[in-house]
């Protein structure tokens, strides 16, 4: 009798301990899947002590995709994969940001027991071109809105680059970070190079585009010397410095005629940087009628410039012998197969030119009010209106300056 007792409460205390372990339980906790688009997204479900029971999918708008090991959906993406036996994996292939949500992995108990699993599609940045800036040309002052239209989840950080056309080599300027639109108000020509977006959102790769901003003004005539002195029958060479965009026409004149290259006059023309020519007049041998005012001009669809300098008769005090000093024309500026195509082979030769009376040219310098010009201070000063912004839309006043 005893034993028998015992046997029944062995089978009771058995039979209790099997009815809460075969209870079937999922053995991972909640998780998130983070995945990039295109790729295969596994949204795991592990399942103890199924039993009998069926395990139910459904995605994120709640529609079955799975019922025990039949795949319901009408979408061959979605496949169950079942490496071990308490595995009900459901897997997405070619993941894209529409399939972002909470799945259900259900085991249809009564009443059933439900899993989420919260999937996040990821997409890398990119820009559309389609609603993105192109190369533009515009005036001095105008206002210019650069746009690079990106996509990505999470959404990109868009930072613009400046990248300098006189200084290919150099590293570009972060001149503004987290901004789809770039302004830039009353733009001066030192604005004139090549702005580049990069948008990022952590996940490469990085989407890039450049935009080329051409900004034309009107010429500007600058010339180094304002006086000149020579002995007669000498040689001598005249500089002038025009800045404009575009180069249209540019020419030294005496007495209101262009001055053609000839076997008395040569004019070289040395492109010194983007916006910049240097026009040389050389005037060999120089006779009486050379003497007197030789005028540099320079004109395109925005306006005109001119300078005047004087040519005047020096002549050798008789004590002191003249110095002469011999250089050749040191063009350092001038780079590239495409300026030395437009260089005349003169500028090989070397130019004499003695040194006139009182040691230097004696007006040197008194030339326009140019240190803004030519100045080189430099790098940009940004005022970044962040009152005015939202974290898409930047804008920024750039002031570009020579460098
Ligand atoms: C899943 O993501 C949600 C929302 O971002 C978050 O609240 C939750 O803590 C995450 N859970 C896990 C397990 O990472
Ligand atoms: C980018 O394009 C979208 C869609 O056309 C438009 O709604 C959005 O305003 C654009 N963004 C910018 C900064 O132009
Ligand atoms: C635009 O910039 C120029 C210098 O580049 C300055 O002289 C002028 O005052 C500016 N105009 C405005 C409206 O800010
Ligand atoms: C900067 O933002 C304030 C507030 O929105 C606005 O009043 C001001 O005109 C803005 N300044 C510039 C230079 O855009």
């Amino acid at each position: 009798m005893d034993v028998l007792l015992l046997l029944v409460n062995l089978i009771i205390v058995a039979g209790t301990d099997t009815g809460e372990s075969l209870e079937p339980s999922f053995d991972v906790p909640i998780v998130n899947v983070t995945i990039i688009a295109g790729k295969t997204a596994v949204l795991p479900c592990s399942v103890d002590f199924l039993g009998e029971h069926k395990i139910l999918w459904m995605d994120h708008r709640d529609k079955v995709m799975t019922f025990g090991e039949r795949r319901i959906i009408f979408d061959d993406r979605i496949s169950l994969e079942r490496p071990y036996s308490k595995d009900w994996n459901v897997h997405i292939r070619n993941v894209n940001h529409a399939d972002s949500g909470r799945y259900k992995c259900q085991i249809q108990t009564t009443p059933p027991k439900t899993k989420f699993i919260q999937l996040y599609v990821q997409e890398p940045a990119k820009i559309i071109e389609e609603l993105s800036s192109k190369d533009q040309t515009v005036q001095e002052g105008e206002t210019v809105q650069l746009i690079c239209n990106t996509t990505g989840i999470p959404t990109p950080t868009v930072t613009w680059y400046r990248r300098s056309l006189r200084h290919m080599d150099e590293p570009a300027q972060e001149v503004a970070r987290s901004g789809e639109v770039l302004l830039i108000h009353n733009i001066s020509r030192y604005c004139g190079d090549i702005y580049e977006c990069v948008a990022f959102n952590e996940i490469q790769p990085e989407a890039r585009r450049q935009i080329r901003v051409t900004v034309e003004f009107p010429p500007e005539v600058y010339l180094p010397n304002r006086r000149i002195g020579q002995l007669l029958g000498l040689e001598t060479i005249l500089e002038c410095r025009v800045t404009a965009n575009p180069q249209t026409y540019s020419a030294w004149k005496r007495n209101g005629h262009e001055i053609d290259n000839d076997w008395k006059y040569r004019v070289v023309v040395f492109e010194e940087n983007e916006n910049t020519i240097t026009l040389s007049l050389r005037i060999r041998p120089i006779d009486k009628e050379d003497y007197g005012d030789y005028v540099c001009v320079s004109n395109n669809k925005l306006g005109s410039d001119r300078e005047k300098m004087f040519l005047y008769q020096y002549e050798v005090r008789k004590t002191t012998p003249l110095p002469i000093e011999i250089f050749p024309p040191v063009r350092p500026s001038v780079q590239g197969p495409d300026s030395v195509d437009r260089l005349d082979k003169t500028t090989k030769d070397i130019a004499i030119k003695p040194i006139p009376p009182d040691g230097g040219f004696p007006n040197y310098g008194h030339g326009k009010p140019d240190s803004a010009k030519y100045g080189n201070n430099g790098g940009n000063i940004l005022f970044p209106n962040f009152s005015a912004l939202s974290l898409v839309f930047l804008v920024l006043t750039l002031v570009c300056t020579a460098r």
